[in-house]
């Protein structure tokens, strides 16, 4: 199939970068975005999201004249649906497919025969053939027949967006092998990475395997971090070692698992078949329970957390990017808050982030100010890199507390820290 346009609904961490690259690449794109605010950030040449590269990326995709942002959708060759799909509020954690369906409704009156839809949403297995096909079909059309529909998962990692979203093998899958192959030939406009089809409930579960599989290694790690702290192991050392078995790669414990996916994704799975996934469950209960754990930690170690100073480094769900969606760092920083202590947080990517009961700091110097304790809660290569002397010299105490075992312990030693890594030995015993 050939196109000459393309409609991208959502412009966010997915949708700006898809729809930019498109446009480099020689599409004519109307990105569509339903927040005002991002509409006018970018009409105003600017970009509202850290990623690297993505603001030069957009910029020229303006001035070609080949992306233009708008609220309301257009006409198009194909369309392309990556809107958010959070879990919905309350107990019961199911995806909220509010967004898939207003965006699905929205290109309703615009789509016409021939048209490609794809949605790229992570979502429960069926979506797109129990949810988008007919809310798209009210416009008359019948999917397969009419136009093409199918579904693909997005895999690209933050802070590497724009390569891999070039270079990483996609899945693309139909709703059948027309539609599959319409999909194919709209994203071979620019992935070199292979491209593999397939049906569309299997491409939406290919996305739900992957981030599920990442979250239970996570939680296996975790695990393995408490027996150690029970044992007076060195977990880093141990999974060093470990790690030298040729088919072992058991993954790093951390303050828990955040972000827009992993910390998500399984859910679906969950939801899909609640009877059939009990080591899901069970791992996103164990790496939703590890912030607390870290809370217990610093507990243990300061002696109590009531009236204590505490400098919370890092709000990020991750490194190196300034994305706080579902981030343990916060959980981390709210619980010490609500236990009594007094929390200064410091996130270099967006300094204003608010947690509830803590107060945000500018810079790294005004969060350490007079604390008794740094708590490292994101490993940013920022605070990775940082000189234990001249934290000493910003600080009044000298409790350091790494949960990512990144921090080189004998120069903390020799700078005067009293310094605890999360997993090394007897803490939480
Ligand atoms: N961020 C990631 O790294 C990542 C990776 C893989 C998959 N995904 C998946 O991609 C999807 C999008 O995620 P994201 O991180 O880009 O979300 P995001 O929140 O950064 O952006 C989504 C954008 O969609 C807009 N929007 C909401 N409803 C709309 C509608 N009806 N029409 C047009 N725009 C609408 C929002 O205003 C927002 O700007 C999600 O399903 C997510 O799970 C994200």
């Amino acid at each position: 199939m050939d196109f000459q346009t393309l409609c991208v609904l959502g412009l966010g961490y997915i949708g700006l970068p898809t729809a930019s690259t498109f446009a480099t690449h020689g599409l004519r794109v109307i990105g569509v975005d339903v927040d005002r605010h991002v509409v006018d950030v970018l009409r105003n040449g600017e970009v509202h999201i850290h990623e690297p590269g993505l603001r030069t990326l957009v910029q020229a995709a303006i001035h070609s004249g080949n992306l233009v942002v708008s609220e309301v959708p257009e006409a198009a060759d194909a369309f392309v649906i990556a809107v958010p799909t959070p879990l919905s509020e309350g107990a019961d954690k199911q995806a909220d497919l509010s967004y898939v369906i207003a965006a699905s409704e929205s290109i309703v009156p615009y789509i016409q025969p021939g048209n490609l839809v794809v949605l790229e949403s992570t979502s429960p297995p069926r979506t797109t053939l129990d949810v988008v096909a007919p809310i798209l079909e009210r416009s008359g059309l019948q999917a397969g027949s009419d136009f093409h529909l199918a579904y693909t998962p997005e895999r690209v990692l933050p802070g590497q967006i724009l390569r891999e979203l070039i270079e990483n093998a996609r899945v693309i899958g139909g709703i059948d092998r027309a539609s599959a192959e319409a999909g194919r030939d709209l994203y071979a406009i620019f992935v070199r990475g292979e491209i593999l089809l397939t049906d569309a409930t299997t491409a939406e579960m290919v996305k739900l395997m992957e981030n599920t599989y990442r979250d239970i290694n996570i939680a296996v790690a975790n695990e393995f971090a408490r027996v150690a702290d029970r044992l007076g192991v060195d977990i880093w050392e141990a999974i060093e070692l470990a790690n030298r078995h040729p088919r072992i790669d058991i993954l790093r414990p951390g303050p828990g698992v955040g972000g827009h996916c992993i910390s998500i994704d399984p859910w679906f799975l969950v939801q899909t078949a609640p009877d059939l996934t009990p080591i899901t469950q069970q791992a996103r209960q164990t790496n939703d329970d590890q912030p607390a754990y870290v809370v217990n930690l610093v507990n243990q170690t300061l002696d109590g957390l009531s009236g204590r100073r505490i400098a919370a480094l890092g709000l990020a769900y991750k490194s190196d990017v300034d994305d706080l969606r579902e981030s343990p760092a916060i959980e981390v920083a709210r619980l010490l808050a609500s236990e009594g202590a007094k929390v200064r947080t410091y996130e270099p990517f967006d300094p204003g982030a608010v947690v509830p009961g803590a107060e945000p700091a500018a810079s790294l110097e005004m969060a350490l100010q007079d604390v008794e304790a740094v708590i490292l809660l994101v490993d940013h290569q920022t605070f990775r890199e940082l000189d234990p002397q001249q934290v000493k010299g910003m600080m009044s105490g000298h409790v350091a507390i790494d949960t990512h075992g990144v921090w080189d312990r004998a120069a903390w030693d020799s700078a005067g820290f009293e310094l605890h890594v999360l997993g090394v030995g007897g803490e939480n015993a």
